[in-house]
């Protein structure tokens, strides 16, 4: 089965897992790996790598060693190791991701996530999660396809989440914005 394929079984099982009509286009995953300011050292964790547009560009500019991919349909992350059977591509669910990093040090949590189209209570679970993943040196990359931020205002003020509008990608369907968020170091 090609990407599109199974990306469309995945999405007539459930659209609201899914979250999209389609993979995000070659420019909105390279404008998500162009958010990412490296460290050079620190662990660079996918969430919700679908059909893996974002994942190849990730393995092309990190070493596997430092990649960790999550998705949690299971037919998607068959694919994704199939594709990146260099990576270490686990299916799981995003709260997870602490268990999975073993208290290694995190640059950045790069997510497609449908953190809008979540049951607040699980968004608000992985947007605590990734917080506590990056802590003060990482950052979240993450895309939205809607105006405003993709966390909102008051759960991203409870985690000490400050937001930055990185970059609005028209050539993508739907078009979607680039959003990048740290963790405020002040109390
Ligand atoms: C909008 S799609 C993005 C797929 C791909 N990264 C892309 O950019 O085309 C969101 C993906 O997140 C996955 N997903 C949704 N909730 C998840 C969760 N709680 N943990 C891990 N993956 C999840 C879905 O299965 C889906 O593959």
């Amino acid at each position: 089965m090609n990407n599109f394929l199974h990306f469309w079984s995945a999405w007539l099982k459930g659209p609201h897992r899914v979250g999209a009509v389609a993979p995000s286009s070659p420019i909105l995953s390279q404008a998500m790996l162009n958010a990412i300011e490296d460290d050079g050292e620190g662990m660079i964790v996918e969430l919700g790598a679908g059909t893996g547009p974002i994942t190849k560009r990730l393995s092309r500019q990190f070493p596997a060693e430092r990649l960790l991919i999550i998705e949690r349909d299971a037919n998607m992350a068959r694919h994704l190791r199939e594709q990146f059977p260099e990576l270490t591509v686990l299916t799981a669910d995003a709260r997870h991701i602490l268990t999975h990093l073993k208290s290694r040090p995190c640059c950045a949590v790069v997510s497609a996530l449908p953190l809008l189209s979540l049951p607040a209570h699980d968004r608000q679970d992985i947007i605590a999660t990734i917080a506590e993943a990056i802590g003060h040196n990482g950052q979240l990359v993450q895309f939205t396809y809607g105006f405003g931020s993709p966390i909102p205002k008051l759960e991203a003020q409870q985690q000490k989440l400050y937001a930055h509008r990185e970059r609005f990608i028209l050539r993508n369907l739907p078009p979607a914005t680039v959003w990048k968020y740290r963790v405020a170091k002040q109390a």
